[in-house]
């Protein structure tokens, strides 16, 4: 399990979640964030400080938002467009800073 950041997210960034998660594991992306379940512990602190309500346990997710937990999942473990391979699991999101990339699926949502 894990928790996963949908489409509410997308532009609007608040970054509160990057605050209160202790293992540092939710990464800036292009148009969101996006945590990595490597290092994700499900303790859940991040959840109630979204403003916008993106946020929420794999297996919760809301009614038509289910493809965010496998495209969250995929932007560690599929090489994306410009990259050789993929993220893998790279550590603190601070020590990695913004990736300057976007999944599929919210690059197809932005085209909408
Ligand atoms: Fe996005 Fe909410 Fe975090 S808007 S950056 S998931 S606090
Ligand atoms: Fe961090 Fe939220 Fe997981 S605070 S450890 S991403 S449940």
């Amino acid at each position: 399990m894990t928790y996963i950041i949908t489409e509410p997210c997308i532009d609007t960034k608040d970054k509160s979640c990057v605050e209160v998660c202790p293992v540092d594991c939710i990464h800036e992306v292009d148009k969101m964030l996006v945590i990595d379940p490597e290092e994700c512990i499900d303790c859940g602190a991040c959840e109630p400080v979204c403003p916008v309500e993106a946020i929420s346990e794999d297996r919760r997710v809301a009614e038509g938002e289910e493809d965010f937990a496998d495209d969250n999942r995929a932007f560690f473990t599929e090489a994306l467009e410009g990259r050789d391979g993929p993220i893998g699991a790279p550590g603190g999101a601070h020590l990695i800073g913004t990736i300057g990339v976007d999944t599929p699926l919210v690059v197809a949502h932005e085209g909408n």
